[in-house]
C-alpha cells in the first residue's frame, strides 16, 4: 500500500513537472493594422525572436486586424490580463494620460527624423513612463510615419474641407485640429474606416501611406493630399502585473528581442512610406496631390492655435521640447 503510494505521488511529481514544462508562458499581442505594416511586421518578427530564444518557455501570438481586440477595448483587456501586449497609436492613450496627446498636435514635427529625435531622447524617454499609474509600461515607440489626408474631393486649402466629416481617432486634440479648419470630425475605429469611406457616411480620413495602402482606402478615396501634417507612431505597451511576473531574465530576453524587432520595424516604416505612396500613384485609382508652400502656410496658421489650446493639458515643456528636436 505504502509502495503503491509512493508510485502514485511519484508519478504525480512527473506529471506535475512535466505539465510545467509544457506550458510556455503565453503573450497574446493584439493590434489594429494589416500583416504587412510597420507594425504588423515588428510583431511578427517578435515572435520569431521569441520562438528562437526562449523556445518552450514564452510563445507569442500574434492577433493583426483587430481580430482579438480593437484599440479602444486593448488597454483595459490588458489591465484584466486577457491581452499581454499591444501597440495602439499615440492617440489612443488618452483616458490613460494627457501627455501623449502631445503626438497629435498639428505641424509639431517637422519629419519622421525630428520625431526619432525627440522619442530616443531624455523626454521622450521619459514620457515611456507615463501610463505607469495606470498599472501600464511602456516598452518602447513603433514608427508608422506622416499622415495624409485622403478625400473624395481635391484638398489643397482649409476651405476645401470646410463642411466634411472625417473619421479621427480617438483624441481630443485631432477633434481639434479638424474643427479648426471647419470639417467634422468622428471619432472611429479604425476596423469601421474603409466601410465608412467606401458607403460615403464620411467624406475623408488621415492615415499614413502603409495604413491607406494596406487597408484599401485608396480605392474609395480619388484624392489623397500629401500633407505631412501629423505624426502616427505607437507605444508598445504591457500591463506592469504581467512585466513584473516574468522571471528577471526572461524579462531581459524578451526586452532585447523587442528592442530588436522594433528596430526592424522602423526601417520598414521608412521603406514602407516610399513604396506604398508609390504603389497607390501606380495603381491609378487615387490621385495624390502636392500642396505648394503657401498653401500648406494657410494649414499651419488655422491649425496651430490648437498647440495652445491643449498646452496646460499636455504641459508646455513637453512642447517646447518635441519642437526644439526639429533643428
Ligand atoms: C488608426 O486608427 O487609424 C491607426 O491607429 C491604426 C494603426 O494602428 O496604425
Amino acid at each position: 500500500m505504502r509502495l503503491f503510494s509512493a508510485a502514485v505521488t511519484a508519478m504525480a511529481l512527473t506529471l506535475g513537472a512535466t505539465s510545467a514544462m509544457a506550458a510556455p508562458i503565453e503573450i497574446k499581442f493584439s493590434h489594429v493594422v494589416a500583416e504587412n505594416t510597420p507594425k504588423g511586421q515588428m510583431a511578427t518578427k517578435f515572435a520569431k525572436l521569441v520562438a528562437e530564444r526562449l523556445p518552450g518557455k514564452v510563445e507569442v501570438k500574434v492577433f493583426p486586424s483587430s481580430q482579438l481586440f480593437g484599440d479602444n477595448k486593448v488597454l483595459e483587456a490588458m489591465l484584466l490580463g486577457d491581452v499581454q501586449m499591444a501597440a495602439p497609436a499615440l492617440s489612443k492613450f488618452q483616458k490613460y494620460t494627457d501627455s501623449l496627446q502631445l503626438f497629435d498636435l498639428p505641424f509639431l514635427f517637422k519629419d519622421m527624423a525630428a520625431v526619432e529625435r525627440f522619442q530616443s531622447g531624455p523626454v521622450g524617454q521619459e514620457m515611456l513612463t507615463s501610463l505607469e499609474s495606470k498599472g501600464l509600461v511602456g516598452l518602447g515607440y513603433l514608427h508608422n510615419g506622416m499622415k495624409q489626408l485622403s478625400a473624395s474631393n481635391p484638398i489643397k486649402v482649409p476651405a476645401d474641407v470646410s463642411g466634411k466629416k472625417f473619421r479621427i481617432m480617438t483624441s481630443d486634440v485631432l477633434q481639434a485640429q479638424f474643427e479648426a479648419v471647419d470639417a467634422v470630425p468622428l471619432k472611429k475605429p479604425f476596423s469601421e474606416v474603409f466601410t465608412l469611406l467606401q458607403t460615403k457616411a464620411i467624406d475623408g480620413q488621415e492615415n499614413t501611406w502603409s495604413n491607406i495602402y494596406s487597408k484599401k482606402f485608396y480605392e474609395v478615396q480619388p484624392y489623397i493630399t500629401e500633407s505631412n501634417h501629423g505624426v502616427l507612431d505607437y507605444m508598445v505597451v504591457t500591463s506592469a502585473e504581467f512585466w513584473n511576473s516574468l522571471d528577471d531574465d526572461v524579462r531581459a530576453e524578451l526586452k532585447k528581442a523587442l528592442d530588436e524587432s522594433i528596430a526592424y520595424g522602423n526601417k520598414i516604416a521608412a521603406q514602407k512610406a516610399e513604396d506604398d505612396k508609390q504603389a497607390i500613384i501606380d495603381s491609378k485609382r487615387s490621385e495624390v496631390i502636392e500642396m505648394s508652400p503657401a498653401e500648406r502656410a494657410q494649414w499651419v496658421t488655422a491649425m496651430k492655435p490648437v498647440w495652445k489650446q491643449f498646452a496646460g493639458a499636455i504641459g508646455q515643456d513637453l512642447i517646447d521640447a518635441a519642437e526644439a528636436s526639429n533643428q
